[in-house]
């Protein structure tokens, strides 16, 4: 199949479960483009740039996936991508409801758009952006968890931000 899928999420931080559903979309839809959101009333660790920025040392040299970010409704993201596919992972079924609500307030706004879920493979299907961040903020290791770039950023951000 040659269709661009958009996989949008805050990624703070990125995570290997991410990872996981992006190599997988990639070879269902052909090309992915991963949408960083900015959402100013969400207090993240990283700066929308500073996630972009990862993404992009992360994927470098890639054509299967893009890096990209947008503002304001994905539907509208969408539209302008000129996709009707949105790609998301499903770890557990504790993401359902969640992405249940999403899946639906997005077809109401836009009935043509598709929400394709993946269930993230089950290695990865424990980890989270918000263990993780308490991980590290604790001092222990993320490496099973994220890329080793980010964990390498996480640290700066979480811990040594700390001591300063
Ligand atoms: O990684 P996340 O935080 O679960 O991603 C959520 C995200 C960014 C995909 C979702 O909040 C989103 O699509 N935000 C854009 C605003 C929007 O379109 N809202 C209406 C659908 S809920």
């Amino acid at each position: 199949m040659r269709k661009v899928a958009i996989y949008p999420g805050s990624f703070d931080p990125f995570t290997k479960g991410h990872l996981n559903i992006i190599e997988r979309g990639v070879r269902v839809f052909g090309q992915v483009v991963v949408a960083v959101a900015h959402n100013i009333s969400k207090k993240t660790i990283f700066t929308l740039e500073e996630r972009v920025d990862l993404l992009n040392e992360i994927f470098r040299g890639r054509e299967d996936v893009k890096v990209a970010y947008f503002e304001g409704l994905l539907v509208e993201y969408a539209k302008k991508m000129g996709t009707n596919v949105v790609l998301r992972g499903m770890r557990t079924v504790s993401d359902f409801e969640y992405e249940l609500q999403m899946a639906l307030a997005n077809k109401t706004l836009s009935p043509e758009l598709e929400t394709v879920f993946m269930v993230t493979d089950s290695e990865f299907s424990h980890i989270s952006s918000s263990v993780i961040r308490e991980v590290v903020s604790l001092g222990g290791s993320a490496v099973n968890m994220v890329p080793e770039i980010v964990e390498v950023k996480l640290k700066e951000k979480l811990v040594q931000g700390r001591r300063n």
